[in-house]
């Protein structure tokens, strides 16, 4: 294992902010990690680095989790349980997944990140959340070293939220994750307006056609971080109670909604920050996506803290015009 100083972590966030980190290393088995974490003091788990947003230097150990590896666990007539290692990419994994005919994941085609980081915020898109296919994972504790087993239930998930972003944060690297696919009989999901446009009205279509469809819109919509740093979504989509949705349905007669429960609506946020003037709005080296305005963009040169302020901006005008609160959904260091 090798470890660096002063270590440049542009190439390893997807904002592409160019921070150091004060030491860092790339480790590929649970015994490097092992071994890595029975000597560093301090330190910062980094996945494929699509989530997060760093604002100043890294004052620790950057621990990079390049574990890869698929195994079929086992099979039965119509399921098949994988468990995928947390540094393989996770558009990859999916693409390995259709390929074997195996269903569930092909909504979620094309998103950013690494398998290890999917469960952390509960990754969704498309009438789609990764929690419906996830069996259990497996996560060292960082203190005792020991490995863990979460089942399902035990991550406690939620929409773009899971323990591993309340009280299991920074206690845990997950190492694996184990996922109950589909062999036949797919119960595919392409109920989502967008999807069935671009699929032209196909009634059954096949797990690689509607990650075809669901690589097409996400291109339409979303920047490509290869080509403009960003994070997907910053922010999450706002549940709002009824009393409050129909205040703001007597201002605003086109706000889009989803009903959550007969208490509750969630209203798009990117909804909000385009009636509030913000898509396309660039602030100097940073702005707002002009396709898809709940994605914060960094021109080339950003720096984290001008992307948090653009954000700060955002969170105040929303609550000034609407009276919603819009919490970030990336991690900020
Ligand atoms: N909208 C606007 N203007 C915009 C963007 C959206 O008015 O600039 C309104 C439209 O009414 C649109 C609705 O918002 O119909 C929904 O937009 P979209 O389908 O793009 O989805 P979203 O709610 O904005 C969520 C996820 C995305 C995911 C899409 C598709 C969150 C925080 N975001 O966005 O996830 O790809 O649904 O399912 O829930 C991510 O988490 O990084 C991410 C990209």
């Amino acid at each position: 294992m090798q470890y660096y100083t002063q270590f440049s972590l542009k190439e390893y966030n997807t904002f592409g902010i160019d921070v150091n980190a004060k030491k860092f290393v790339s480790v590929q088995s649970l015994s490097e990690l092992k071994e890595v974490l029975a000597h560093q003091k301090e330190v910062f788990l980094l996945g494929g680095g699509s989530n997060m947003l760093l604002t100043k230097d890294v004052d620790k150990t950057v621990v990079h989790l390049n574990l890869k590896g698929i195994t079929v666990n086992h099979q039965t007539e119509k399921f098949v349980e994988v468990t995928a290692m947390a540094g393989e990419n996770w558009h990859e994994f999916v693409l390995w997944c259709i390929n074997q005919n195996y269903g569930g994941l092909e909504n979620l085609s094309l998103i950013p990140g690494n398998v290890g980081t999917c469960p952390i915020q509960n990754i969704g898109a498309y009438g789609f959340e990764v929690k419906d296919t996830i069996v259990c994972l497996e996560a060292l504790n960082l203190e005792t070293l020991e490995l863990e087993r979460f089942s399902n239930t035990e991550c406690e998930f939620g929409y773009r939220n899971s323990i591993f972003k309340t009280w299991a944060k920074n206690k845990y690297a997950i190492v694996s994750v184990t996922f109950r696919l589909t062999t036949k009989n797919h119960q595919t999901n392409i109920s989502y307006g967008a999807i069935q446009t671009q699929l032209e009205g196909k009634l059954n279509p096949t797990l690689k056609e509607i990650s075809n469809a669901v690589i097409a819109i996400r291109n339409s919509k979303l920047p490509n971080p290869k080509e403009i740093g960003n994070s997907g979504s910053f922010f999450k989509n706002p549940v709002i109670s009824v009393e409050k949705f129909q205040q703001l349905q007597q201002k605003y007669p086109d706000v889009p909604s989803y009903t959550v429960s007969e208490k509750l609506v969630k209203v798009p946020a990117g909804w909000l920050i385009e009636t509030a003037g913000f898509k396309g709005k660039s602030f100097g080296k940073a702005g707002v996506h002009n396709k898809q305005a709940l994605v914060l963009v960094n021109y080339g040169t950003a720096n984290g803290m001008e992307i948090l302020n653009i954000a700060t901006t955002i969170q105040k005008k929303i609550k000034e015009l609407f009276g919603v609160e819009l919490e970030i959904e990336v991690n900020i260091f």
